[in-house]
């Protein structure tokens, strides 16, 4: 049973005062979890991390989904120390930047050319603009149930905490319901010959329905607006190379991050090469500024790529997850039904990344519900916060802890919704929306 949890909280409350929101990236923010969890993670090894503390817990989380592998993959890693020892960043580019390219490529059907940068948002963000370039248009449209496309100001614009985000440039964003193919027409009506692109995962939580990405495609294909369809949590994991290719849709551009380099900082734009090389020195039309960063093409984090690319693909993982998605969740059902908890708990998504809903008493979607999960999870050495995020290195044993750990969290939400009322089981507040005004 874990309860010490008091060098993470210490940290917390140093690195608060020191770094503005404690963290560098919104979702691993202390007030994203339960005060009965672990709020600073030490180290990790395949499947399993350690908190500051010394507790150890089995990892559905995998750092945001971006550790595809496990946790210091021997493979990945014996790739980045040989790279590490030539120096990392050089005047003129490096090899491995034509080698990666080269690979990726070969891989990604319908991609011409790539672009490497450090983080999802730069490339997003670089989509958005190359879009608007080549197609001399300034609106935007963005699939507003998807979780995040950037911290970029076209997309923070149009959130709640959108200070320091002119209004004129989120006017230029514009949203739409995915499933939904009647809010995109819209847009499209109401916008005529102004929509440069449109953005969004292939699929989070929901499967398309009713030929919902063939229709954007042939929305897209009909008005001169560029596709970009963002992989960044799927490519990789929810089918190879990517979505896209599983569920058969075309993209004129794809985003790629977590899940291509097994934790380490690369991700990329990938293309047609007529949309690309706009970005390029040897045409004569105007030039478009794309990505251009110091760190972009960090040689080890290239390595990186190339190794956890091949890895994903000599191991067959993107099926291979798909298995022991399905596993989990046909283990899982039975104990949400012994505890009584149909009504109330819901897992839904691919197998291969999975979505625990958490409703109160009531049938209300519930934060405070669901934080008692993540309380009850931390408490017996699961480190869950809200979706299954299967790896190379969770198997069958795995599964097991994790039915049998779920067993006993449920125990205490059954409890919770008899009485009607979390309070009276979860220690501290509930996690809160990362998108919000005020603190
Ligand atoms: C679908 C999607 N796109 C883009 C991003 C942005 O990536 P990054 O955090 O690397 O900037 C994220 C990150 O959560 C994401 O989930």
């Amino acid at each position: 049973m874990i309860t010490n949890f008091a060098k993470s909280d210490a940290l917390v409350k140093k690195a608060q005062q020191l770094i503005p929101g404690g963290c560098h990236t919104y979702s691993k923010g202390a007030d994203q979890s339960p005060k009965l969890g672990p709020k600073f993670i030490a180290r990790g090894k395949g499947c399993y991390v350690w908190d500051v503390d010394g507790n150890k817990y089995l990892d559905w989380a995998m750092g945001l989904t971006s550790v595809i592998l496990g946790h210091a993959y021997e493979p990945v890693l014996r790739a980045v120390r040989a790279e590490l020892k030539n120096g990392s960043n050089f005047q003129c580019p490096s090899p491995v930047e034509t080698d990666l390219a080269e690979y990726f490529l070969s891989q990604v059907p319908g991609a011409d050319m790539v672009k490497f940068a450090k983080n999802g948002s730069t490339v997003t963000t670089a989509a958005i603009k190359l879009a608007r370039a080549c197609t001399g248009r300034k609106y935007l449209a963005f699939c507003s149930d998807h979780g995040f496309f950037s911290y970029d100001d076209w997309y923070i614009g149009k959130k709640p905490n959108n200070a320091g985000v002119p209004a004129e440039i989120a006017a230029l964003s514009l949203t739409f319901n995915y499933n939904n193919i009647a809010s995109l027409e819209k847009l499209f009506a109401a916008y005529p010959g102004q929509l440069a692109c449109v953005i969004l995962e292939p699929m989070e939580f929901d499967l398309p329905a009713d030929g919902f990405l063939k229709k954007v495609r042939e929305l897209c294909t009909k008005n001169g607006t560029v596709l970009i369809l963002d992989e960044m949590i799927t490519g990789f994991r929810l089918g190879y190379p990517g979505a896209h290719a599983a569920l058969g849709v075309k993209a004129d551009l794809t985003t790629w991050g977590k899940g291509v380099a097994n934790g380490f900082s690369c991700c990329m734009l990938a293309g047609k090469r007529e949309i690309m090389e706009a970005g390029g020195i040897t045409h004569d039309k105007e030039r478009v500024f794309l990505i251009s960063t110091t760190h972009g093409a960090e040689t080890h984090s290239l390595a990186a790529a190339l190794a956890s690319i091949r890895e994903v693909k000599r191991t067959g993982l993107t099926a291979r997850n798909m298995r022991l998605g399905e596993k989990l969740r046909k283990m899982l059902l039975p104990v949400i039904q012994d505890a009584g908890l149909s009504e109330h708990i819901v897992i839904k998504g691919h197998p291969g990344w999975q979505l625990l809903l958490c409703r109160d008493a009531g049938g209300a979607f519930s934060d405070g519900y669901k934080t008692l999960v993540f309380q009850e999870a931390a408490r017996h050495g699961l480190l869950f916060r809200g979706t299954f995020t299967p790896s190379l290195s969770h198997g069958d044993a795995e599964l097991e802890r994790t039915a049998e750990v779920f067993r006993k969290i449920l125990k205490v939400y059954a409890k919770a919704v008899d009485a009607g009322d979390y309070r009276k089981f979860l220690v501290g507040d509930p996690v809160k929306p990362v998108f919000r005004k005020f603190n």
